[in-house]
């Protein structure tokens, strides 16, 4: 890792709770935190993102990280009520200051088209325009990838395009991109670090189409799939990704701190 930049490391518990426990994990990440703060120069930005139901709690307790939501509540319709969701309004009242958008398992399980997820993002930005950062996540299904590179940076690149054109131009420096292929999440698979790293320079041509920012302040690109202790150094070394998204292994504080300090210098 050489770079300046800030870097981010944010786990996403899905829909589970770490087997030792909340209050127990909390109070260990809290630890861990201020230790790697005292003897490091520099920290990652470390966000977990609990189920809902866990986000005012986890912000009261969170010391040393930052607390996230893993979807939001948008309609395209308008005017709609909705049973068993969570507005951008609501998050931000519960404390989260980062949401994940466009997770390919709510694209699967709950349809969510590229036009809502752009309007999820506005959404969040509509709250204030720094109070929750979208997390917005792109990827590939294995038979893009299989296709070849190209076609896979084309895919996710229509994606990325897709959602930034739905949004106005001053937002987009609010935003962060997690390229999380499809076929890595939870499968032990993981793009080489070539793919990773031309995957993310992809994603940064349309970035900087899309905002008035230059190069060095484009928003930051994250990597997701089946990140974990063995494989965080090499990826924390692939050049414009800063930072991770890890699921499974963010539930184990153990892992989930090896991981962590692969951002730490
Ligand atoms: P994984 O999940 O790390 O368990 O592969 C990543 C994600 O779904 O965000």
């Amino acid at each position: 890792m050489s770079d300046l930049r800030e870097k981010f490391v944010v786990g996403n518990w899905k829909e589970k709770i770490p087997p030792g426990g909340f209050e127990y994990y909390v109070y260990k990440l809290n630890k861990f935190m201020q230790t790697r703060r005292s003897f490091s120069m520099c920290t990652p930005t470390v966000v977990i993102c609990p189920g809902d139901v866990f986000i005012d709690s986890m912000k009261r307790q969170a010391k040393c990280f930052q607390v996230g939501a893993q979807n939001v509540h948008a309609d395209l319709a308008a005017d709609r009520a909705y049973t068993g969701r969570s507005t951008a309004d609501a998050l931000a009242w519960a404390g989260a200051k980062f949401c994940i958008v466009g997770h390919s398992e709510c694209r699967r399980d709950f349809g969510e088209t590229e036009d809502l997820i752009a309007q999820k993002v506005i959404e969040l930005l509509r709250c204030s325009a720094d109070l929750i950062t979208p997390i917005i996540c792109v990827g590939e299904d294995d038979w893009v990838r299989e296709e070849s590179d190209e076609a896979a940076e084309l895919f996710v690149r229509g994606q990325v395009r897709h959602i930034l054109e739905s949004m106005p131009e001053k937002l987009v420096e609010w935003v962060m991109i997690a390229y999380e292929p499809i076929w890595a999440i939870g499968t032990g698979k993981v793009p080489t670090p070539e793919q990773i790293a031309s995957m993310a320079n992809a994603i940064g041509v349309e970035l900087f189409a899309h905002s008035d920012d230059s190069v060095d302040e484009l928003p930051p690109i994250l990597y997701g799939g089946s990140v974990n202790a063995g494989n965080a150094a090499e990826i924390a070394d692939i050049e414009g990704i800063d930072g991770v998204l890890v699921g499974g292994a963010s539930l184990d504080g153990k892992t989930f701190g090896q991981i962590i300090r692969e951002y730490c210098q």
